[in-house]
């Protein structure tokens, strides 16, 4: 099975120019690999760079869609748009995301919204705190739980989960997450999608790892957590840093 290995650019870089570099960066760098499905998911204005920079072996997602189709919704992106500009993916609920206000109700309207339009939802989950008491293990059950709500064994197959710790997540990380931490909460993922559809669709589902990966630990995640991709922030923006960890997925 192909790793998808998912660029997160969040509200970066800060010019188009710069964008059109990174671009190019990586489309230059990466080229030929079977084993690996590249997506970029460039902040919306970038999105139409990508059509001038193109290379088959990259792919494209948005970060965020709308819960609706289209009509009076002042500042939303509609799925019809984002498929306009050869969007494959969309990350959904990213606990930025949530924490400017998107409950798992939203995400789960955002989830059914992406399916719709034919966009894969790269759907993410993850705690704040790890306890003692394993209350953060009762949190992700709820997040799959109420972000799944009406979604259809068939169309199970075509979400990714990606688990990303948030105290793991950008500058302000308290630590590193380690392989036997995915691991625990890969079985755990599992378990939940095989209590909600079956088992064989607990063994399809693909679920990546997310949060501080670099060219250092991305080969943990991969090799000994066994991941089925990595989503990557800060060093998706430094082509030669992002180009490292993808060649290790390779
Ligand atoms: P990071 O971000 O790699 O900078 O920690 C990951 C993410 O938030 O998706």
């Amino acid at each position: 099975m192909k790793k998808i290995i998912v660029a997160n650019w969040k509200m970066n870089p800060r010019s188009v120019k710069e964008a059109e570099l990174i671009f190019k960066g990586v489309t230059g760098l990466i080229k030929g690999y079977k084993n690996t499905e590249v997506v970029i998911c460039p902040p919306y204005p970038y999105l139409s760079i990508y059509q001038k920079n193109r290379n088959k072996n990259i792919h494209l997602g948005s970060q965020n869609i709308s819960e609706e189709s289209e009509g009076s919704f002042t500042g939303e992106i509609s799925p019809l748009m984002l498929k306009g500009f050869k969007t494959e993916y969309v990350i959904v609920g990213h606990s930025e995301r949530r924490a400017m206000g998107e409950t798992n109700q939203i995400v789960n309207k955002k989830i059914l919204n992406s399916l719709k339009g034919k966009l894969q939802p790269i759907f993410c989950i993850g705690e704040s705190v790890r306890d003692s008491e394993g209350v953060y293990l009762s949190f992700i059950k709820h997040q799959i739980n109420e972000c799944l709500f009406r979604v259809t064994k068939s169309q199970m197959k075509n979400i990714i989960i990606a688990y990303e710790p948030i105290w793991a997540i950008g500058k302000g990380a308290i630590r590193e997450a380690t392989a036997e931490e995915f691991i625990e909460i890969k079985i755990f993922i599992k378990k939940l999608v095989s209590d909600l559809f079956d088992v064989a669709t607990a063994n399809a589902v693909k679920i990546i790892y997310g949060g501080s990966v670099n060219s250092f630990n991305a080969l943990s995640f991969i090799k000994v957590g066994n991941a089925d991709g990595l989503l990557v922030g800060r060093d998706s923006l430094v082509p030669k840093k992002f180009n490292a960890i993808v060649k290790i997925a390779q």
